[in-house]
């Protein structure tokens, strides 16, 4: 009997697994239902009375035994087997994936920066908007024919509201407010019924800035836009005004911006002109001021307006309007912030 003890406890010590199998036989033979060592229990009875107690003590040290070996083997072969089943320790990490700004709101931001060194603050109005703001007080009566210059998605129910077509809507209601001087810039969505294609969209965003005060000239407005076009492509970039027509200013223009790729010499970019068209501005027509309740006589100011998607698209040279509204990640992550 003790010799059979000893055995045991001995190819108890001496157990190595070789694969899952080994393992569940070594359980069903010493832990299992029928294991061995039940029968040595059953042969206790054939032990010398006063040995008993000892060879009991025996059996059930052995008993002991083999559960800590079966425990300690069967962790080992559960780390093992996790091990070699997914995580292979020479892959790369995996690494986090940061978002990134959306570039318009980059650009839309820039712009902020640009004219908050001179003084603007900013201002928001309303994208669902009536009548007077977007079209009538600026100069815009029912029926005039610069109208079909914005094609205006109207809302159904109520044709004298509609989805703002410009943010020279919030120039008029900052000028309501009267808190003059008023120097403030206005970014915004504004919404247009336009078919989309790579050139034009149904929304897109807008600036508008205003400055209002007593002997605002249009030098003042020439050297404004001046500064904001070397702020914004680089100190080489030069401005051209043309003149031109909208119906909230008096006289109007249109600034282009040289070509930062042929400098002026003409290339496909600037279609061999030299020059970019960045905004439209002019001096607020006396009429608007008067709409607004600004004394013309006292007041004069001047106003200016450009989509912050072609500003975008001129300084990263994208060439689809479609591609800001995608939301393709593959796009968006070519632009992160500088800060
Ligand atoms: N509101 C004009 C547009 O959407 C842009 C514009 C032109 C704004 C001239 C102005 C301006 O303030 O003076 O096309």
């Amino acid at each position: 009997m003790e010799d059979k003890i000893k055995e045991l406890s001995q190819q108890i010590e001496e157990f190595k697994i070789e694969g899952k199998e080994t393992l569940e036989k070594f359980r069903i033979q010493f832990l299992g239902s029928k294991n061995v060592l039940k029968d040595l229990f059953a042969e206790i009875r054939n032990v010398a009375a006063d040995k008993r107690k000892e060879v009991g003590q025996s059996i059930n040290s052995l008993k002991t035994q083999a559960q800590n070996k079966f425990d300690s083997l069967s962790d080992s072969s559960e780390e093992a087997e996790e091990q070699k089943s997914d995580i292979d320790l020479t892959l790369p990490g995996e690494g986090f994936k940061l978002g990134s700004r959306h570039p318009l709101s980059l650009v839309n931001e820039e712009i902020i920066e640009i004219f908050s060194k001179i003084g603007f603050n900013v201002s928001e109005g309303p994208e669902v908007e009536d009548d007077w703001h977007n079209f009538t007080g600026l100069n815009l009566p029912d029926e005039h024919p610069a109208r079909d210059m914005q094609d205006t998605f109207f809302i159904e129910k109520d044709p004298d509201w509609l989805l703002r077509t410009h943010t020279s809507s919030v120039q008029m209601r900052v000028m309501e407010a009267k808190e003059l001087p008023i120097r403030t810039i206005t970014p915004g969505r504004v919404y247009r019924n336009e078919a989309i294609s790579a050139r034009a969209h149904c929304f897109f965003h807008q600036v508008e800035g205003i400055y209002i005060d007593k002997k605002v000239s249009f030098a003042d407005l020439k050297q404004t836009i001046e500064y904001f076009a070397k702020e914004m492509f680089g100190e080489h970039a030069k401005i051209r005004l043309r003149p031109s027509y909208f119906p909230f200013t008096e006289p109007s223009a249109e600034v282009d911006v040289s070509c930062s790729l042929c400098n002026t010499k003409g290339c496909n970019v600037c279609k061999y002109t030299g020059w970019l068209e960045i905004l439209g501005c002019g001096m607020i027509d006396p009429n608007v001021l008067k709409n607004a309740g600004i004394d013309p006589n006292e007041y004069s100011g001047f106003a200016f307006g450009m989509g912050i998607e072609r500003m975008a698209m001129l300084k990263y040279e994208v060439k689809d309007l479609r591609m800001w509204s995608e939301n393709d990640i593959r796009f968006l992550d070519q632009f992160k912030a500088t800060w």
